[in-house]
């Protein structure tokens, strides 16, 4: 599984790359706002030169010429960046026309399993159903995930199924059983993915026994503290 860090915010880009397992980076108008963006380009160009896999930008036409117009100046960034196009009529339309052209299309706003089904037929490169939006609304994310696995898997769509608007650890783990290709998700959620009470509580207990050990051996003439005077007692 994949992992793409959802976020403008450059600092947060740069620390989840520094772990190693960053595979992208998605962000929308509103992480844009978040950060105060002024030059979205400059900034788009910044993020893919900290992350070399996929950047998901998005587009703000809603309408099928311009959505093309902006998807294309934003392709000519950078070789990662990654068109993200809203999941409505004139959008599939571009994404038809992207795909065409070989720009990389994130099909954004999926709350169903139909929408998906006609953006992998557009060509879609990711389609991304937003799994936290449907949970607050009393319905169930991670249902629109398997089922889009399920129908992507039984014709054979390349597009890949990138879980979006992740809350928490046990959404990205239920992306994972579910056979999603991608996760998106926020810094403090990557960071809680490896973080358990027992390891902490096991790794203090190795260290402070180390630690001991060390004050046991220092306060023992001969190096090998009592266990070698047991030894050589015993020899
Ligand atoms: C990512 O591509 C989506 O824009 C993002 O995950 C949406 O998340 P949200 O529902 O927390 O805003």
């Amino acid at each position: 599984m994949k992992f793409f860090i959802d976020t403008a915010v450059l600092d947060e880009i740069r620390e989840a790359a520094d772990m190693g397992v960053l595979d992208g980076v998605t962000t929308n108008p509103s992480l844009m706002k978040k950060v105060g963006v002024k030059d979205f380009h400059g900034h788009i160009a910044t993020i893919c030169d900290i992350v070399p896999g996929p950047v998901s930008a998005e587009v703000t036409a809603t309408d099928v010429d311009g959505i093309l117009s902006e998807g294309r100046e934003l392709a000519q960034i950078a070789d990662n960046v990654v068109v993200k196009v809203p999941l409505i009529l004139d959008g599939i339309k571009a994404i038809k026309q992207f795909s065409e052209e070989g720009i990389q299309t994130n099909c954004t706003l999926c709350f169903s399993p139909t929408q998906a089904l006609v953006a992998a037929k557009a060509g879609a490169t990711y389609i991304s159903p937003f799994i936290g939006r449907l949970d607050d609304i009393s319905s169930n994310g991670m249902d629109l995930i398997r089922q889009i696995v399920h129908i992507y898997a039984t014709y054979g769509y390349t597009t890949e199924v990138l879980a979006a608007s992740i809350r928490h650890p046990m959404h990205v783990v239920e992306s994972a059983e579910a056979g999603a290709d991608v996760g998106t998700m926020p810094l403090d959620v990557i960071k809680k993915l490896i973080q358990h009470p027992l390891t902490d509580i096991g790794l203090k207990k190795f260290l402070d026994d180390w630690k001991a050990l060390q004050g046991a051996d220092a306060s023992t003439a001969g190096g090998d503290g009592a266990a070698n005077g047991k030894a050589k007692q015993e020899a």
